[in-house]
């Protein structure tokens, strides 16, 4: 989330990669340009901080530029429920720091979001195009509803490795690895400034909700903190662990 999240992310990424032992990692960019969207410049900065794969999501848009870096990059996803006319693809594959194929997924509920098609729709194709290249499938499923995330990582359940929320910025206590394999968690949280309304200044975005104006929102800048989780899983792309991240970075 703006400049403090990438700040918190370029300063601790390759470290943490390293401690925690991570082979591959993904990150949400929809919020890293000031806040709303992501530019060319940022995505490769995210990449270069540590990222293997960006996934985004109802932000992807505000910024122009990055349209056609979604078309020639295998390393940026959108939702796939947008309209398949728009640039860019819901599905890649990345390989993991021992070569290993990891598919990485990315759709969008519908629940206060705007997508062309429900991801229902189409999930289970893009699935099984993933699990055709891999066994290791991340899917992000960025979504308002608790309910339309907790839903989909039931459904998924046996079929992908992790089901792993996002778009709420606050970090839900669900995490775990059901039945069939799948490890899920409803929101990984949010690299950036937790003294704020998710991520924005808070005088600004209450101010816009006690009045209904518009107001022009700031990121934040305290109470910095990168959150995300952590899924080990076995050569079948069964997960067998999920560990939630919540680190001080201020
Ligand atoms: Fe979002």
């Amino acid at each position: 989330m703006g400049r403090p999240g990438r700040d918190a992310l370029e300063d601790r990424l390759a470290g943490l990669r390293e401690e925690l032992e991570v082979d591959v990692c993904v990150v949400n960019g929809e919020n890293v340009a000031d806040g709303v969207g992501i530019t060319p410049k940022l995505a490769e900065r995210l990449l270069a901080a540590g990222a293997d794969a960006i996934t985004l999501g109802n932000h992807t848009w505000r910024r122009q530029e990055i349209r056609p870096y979604l078309e020639s990059s295998d390393r940026i996803v959108r939702p796939a429920n947008f309209a398949a006319t728009t640039p860019g693809k819901g599905l890649t594959v990345v390989p993991a720091a021992d070569g290993t194929p990891v598919a990485v997924v990315n759709v969008m509920g519908s629940l206060s979001l705007q997508p062309a098609t429900s991801m229902w729709e189409l999930v289970d194709d893009l699935v099984d195009e993933a699990r055709a290249a891999t066994p290791v499938v991340v899917v992000d499923v960025h979504a308002e509803a608790t309910s339309e995330k907790v839903a989909l990582a039931r459904w998924l359940d046996g079929r992908v490795t992790a089901v792993i929320g996002t778009h709420t910025h606050v970090q839900t206590s669900d995490a775990r690895v059901q039945p069939g394999g799948t490890a899920a968690i409803t929101d990984a949280g949010m690299t950036g400034p937790h003294d704020s309304v998710i991520g924005v200044e808070a005088e600004l975005a209450i101010r816009r909700m006690r009045t209904g104006m518009p107001v022009r929102f700031r990121p934040a800048e305290g109470g910095v903190r990168l959150e995300g989780v952590v899924v080990d899983c076995d050569a079948d792309g069964r997960a067998t662990a999920i560990e939630p991240l919540r680190i001080d970075a201020s």
